[in-house]
């Protein structure tokens, strides 16, 4: 039985209003969350509710959905008692009566949906990822940390067209020793960078922002970082993986990279050329989100040797996935849970994702929150996989160092690594 329920204006990593989250309930007490923000978004994500006006925040701000939370939410759920957080989803689901939840505020229902999984777990007594296990009939897992070291794109202000250039050890033998490998390959990068003249300031998510404009150069110093710390640079080690962010990078039809003019085609061969020479596993949003027929061709070419994981263009949305899945786009899906505004449907898109033999990865946004909810999240869906950015900054740390201590609480009960499809 739901008994209070009050969200307050908070701060993300990136100086930007977002909203916590408190629920209270008759069962599980107080319980907090905090709803993370993205910069690169998918057109078709559940909307976030910004303040019209610019006075406050330069109209950045959230207490139009704060209010949402507090008055029309409140009133609605406050005294009712649910027989799950599923049922609590989909009241806030018809309450707010819109396909992309723009009349209250994906980012008002992400913060309750967040605290009524909280809640639940809570008030059964179980751990937050064991919880999300049973609820989505899942074999909970522990997932190989991608760490987003070098940052481009709307996530920094170098001239670096593509997002992220992320290192997942995937053969780590535990987490443990995987958080090791990217600490270490991330102050070995640090010192390369810094002895090739490059600035070591950093970007939104905590990677380094050099100043270099071509993913070939990133791609051979990561490479070099990887064998400086002492690791084997691929597979049976620490591997790489990219978020290109293509939707940002493309105009009139054609990619800008680098200062050059890209087709659809002539950029898949660029990536067959990347996967050749350096050990890329994975490309996210390889394509922009309008480009269907280019992903289809993408798949068809790379599909059997890569991970091709839409973000942008499937957006944690069930029926885009189940598309996206009858016309052979892509083999994987990044999971985040305020692109589609509930943790029922986020559960819905995994299960689909499942079913197809697509994978999944769990994803943090740009803009965070110590709120490490997604941890947990990525160990009960057993994905095998998460991004929370660099090994370091707080905001990102925290989701690293809750799969941490779930971990070495379960030293055997839990397996550790990626799915195969
Ligand atoms: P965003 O970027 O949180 O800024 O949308 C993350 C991503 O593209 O994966
Ligand atoms: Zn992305």
């Amino acid at each position: 039985r739901i008994t209070d329920l009050h969200a307050v204006e908070i701060l993300d990593s990136r100086a930007r209003p977002t909203l916590a989250v408190t629920l209270t309930t008759s069962e599980g007490g107080r319980i907090h969350s905090a709803v993370p923000s993205g910069a690169s978004t998918g057109s078709m994500e559940a909307v976030e509710l910004r303040d019209t006006g610019r006075s406050r925040y330069g109209g950045q701000g959230v207490l139009t959905a704060v209010g949402n939370v507090n008055g029309e939410i409140a009133q609605a759920l406050t005294g009712r008692t649910f027989s799950s957080a599923a049922a609590v989803d989909r009241a806030l689901i018809a309450l707010d009566g819109t396909d992309d939840k723009a009349r209250l505020g994906a980012n008002a229902i992400t913060g309750v949906s967040l605290a009524a999984t909280r809640a639940e777990a809570a008030s059964g007594g179980t751990a937050l990822w064991q919880h999300i296990a049973r609820r989505a009939g899942t074999s909970p897992r522990l997932p190989v940390p991608h760490f987003n070291v070098v940052n481009g794109g709307a996530h920094a202000a170098n001239g670096l067209d593509f997002q992220e250039f992320m290192l997942a050890p995937l053969g780590a033998p535990s987490l443990a020793e995987a958080v090791r490998a990217g600490a270490e390959i991330y102050g070995r990068l640090k010192a390369r960078l810094a002895s090739e003249g490059q600035p070591t300031g950093l970007g939104d998510e905590g990677g380094f922002a050099p100043d270099i404009d071509r993913p070939e150069d990133v791609l051979r110093v990561l490479v070099s970082a990887i064998e400086d710390a002492g690791y084997a640079a691929g597979r049976e080690g620490v591997a790489l993986a990219l978020d290109p962010a293509a939707s940002e990078f493309r105009e009139d039809g054609d990619y800008r990279i680098a200062g050059e003019s890209l087709t659809s085609d002539q950029l898949i061969d660029r990536y067959e050329e990347m996967i050749e020479n350096f050990p890329v596993w994975s490309i996210e949003d390889g394509l922009a989100e309008d480009d269907w027929d280019g992903w289809t061709r993408l798949t068809a070419r790379l599909g059997s040797r890569v991970q091709l994981m839409g973000d942008d263009i499937f957006v944690t949305d069930p029926a885009t996935i189940a598309q996206a899945v009858t016309r052979t786009v892509g083999n994987s899906s990044l999971i985040k849970v305020n692109q589609i505004g509930t943790v029922t449907e986020t559960l819905e898109a995994v299960r689909i994702c499942r079913e197809a033999g697509y994978t999944q990865m769990i994803s943090h946004r740009s803009g965070e929150t110590p709120d490490a909810f997604i941890a947990d999240l990525a160990v009960g869906t057993g994905c095998g996989q998460i991004k929370s950015g660099a090994p370091a900054r707080g905001e990102r740390v925290a989701k690293y160092d809750r799969l941490l201590e779930i971990a070495d609480a379960h030293p055997v009960d839990l397996r550790f690594g990626v799915v195969a499809p």
